[in-house]
């Protein structure tokens, strides 16, 4: 049997950093009311000049460094984002250029917080399906040009950056075991961006209204992400006929701290089998997962054999888990 196996980790996040303090200066927050409400203490924001595909393209590079895998190798790029550098088209084709992927195809995923297990899913299948030896998953966000800076309801939870993992071809036990994958639009406005598709074009009445900007009723979507991750964690050890025992890291979408506390004790996981990096990145949406997963791999956390439990939920809404053998 072919499975992917995930063979390099990269993760790249611009140098500027935003710390609660600094975001207590413009907006009416605290640095208390954020941690404790969110456990977020700083975040990482982009400058003039830098974009989604500049941050995707640096981790892309060291994913494959760590690989030892060259561009030309490549099959397949695929990047989570609902931030890429155009509307189209995908910013994977951006990506393509700058490695000089010249061998592979490109294209974007667009699952919001879930994109980067949408994209591994997609990645995973392609291999295993035997279309693919070797493909580049990314996930990759500048939310802060999405963001309203005067709505302290949002503009305090996210941050920018971008993680990228070498997915090759393996026969063996290593590798990604499974991969579930949901989506419920029925409420798709509890967190979402109006403009500027074809539904609403840009106008100026609609940039007066802020269309523009990623909106969110943060207390609805909070109970559904909790629902929704624990139940798509449980059907994947379920998949794969394994408990929480089982389990050597559970590294969830870091969105807030409370849903991944509440979320790890649905699903019955003890705290040290939950990495938590929310607190120096908030919330990079599609970029979450692998920006942990490449912090775990080069802090030398993971041995052969180890069980992650990967879990994501967002907008959408979409929520989705794979299950890794290391
Ligand atoms: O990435 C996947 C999708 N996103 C998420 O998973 C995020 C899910 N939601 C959350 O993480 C939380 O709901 C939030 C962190 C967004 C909000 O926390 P909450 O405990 O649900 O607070 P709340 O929205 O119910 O607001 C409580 C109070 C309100 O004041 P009143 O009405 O009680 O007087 C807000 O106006 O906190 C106020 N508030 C703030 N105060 C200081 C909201 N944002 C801020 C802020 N600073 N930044």
């Amino acid at each position: 049997m072919i499975r992917a196996r995930i063979t390099g980790t990269g993760s790249y996040v611009p140098d500027k950093v935003a710390t609660n303090f600094d975001l207590e200066k413009f907006i009416d927050t605290s640095d208390e009311w954020i941690r404790t409400r969110t456990g977020i203490v700083e975040r990482h924001l982009v400058v003039e000049g830098e974009n989604t595909s500049d941050l995707a393209t640096r981790a892309a590079q060291r994913a494959l460094e760590m690989a030892g895998v060259a561009p030309t190798e490549i099959d397949l790029i695929i990047v989570g984002t609902i931030t890429g550098d155009y509307p189209w088209p995908a910013t994977a084709c951006i990506v393509q250029s700058n490695l000089g992927a010249v061998n592979a195809g490109a294209y974007d995923v667009s699952a919001a917080c879930s994109g980067f297990l949408y994209a591994l899913a997609a990645g995973a299948d392609r291999i295993a399906a035997g279309n693919a030896r070797k493909v580049l998953v990314i996930g990759a966000e500048v939310l802060s040009r999405i963001l309203d800076w005067s709505d302290r309801n949002t503009c305090v939870l996210f941050g920018d950056g971008a993680g990228a993992v070498v997915l090759e071809a393996c026969e063996g036990d290593q590798g990604i075991l499974s991969s579930h994958l949901y989506a419920d639009g029925s409420q798709l406005e509890l967190l979402y961006q109006p403009g500027f598709g074809t539904r609403i074009t840009p106008s100026a009445e609609a940039i007066a209204r802020g269309d523009h900007y990623l909106k969110m009723q943060g207390n609805e979507v909070f109970k559904v992400a909790v629902r929704s991750m624990a139940e798509v964690a449980k059907i994947a050890l379920d998949a794969n006929g394994m408990t929480t025992e089982d389990v050597n890291l559970f590294i969830p979408h870091q969105a807030n701290i409370r849903i991944l506390d509440a979320t790890a004790k649905r699903i019955g996981l003890r705290d040290d089998q939950v990495y938590v990096n929310v607190d120096r990145f908030g919330n990079t949406s599609g970029a979450t997962i692998p920006i942990a997963l490449d912090e775990v791999n080069r802090a030398g956390r993971l041995k052969r054999g180890d069980i992650l439990l990967l879990d994501a939920f967002g907008g959408g809404f979409t929520w989705a888990s794979a299950l890794v053998r290391w």
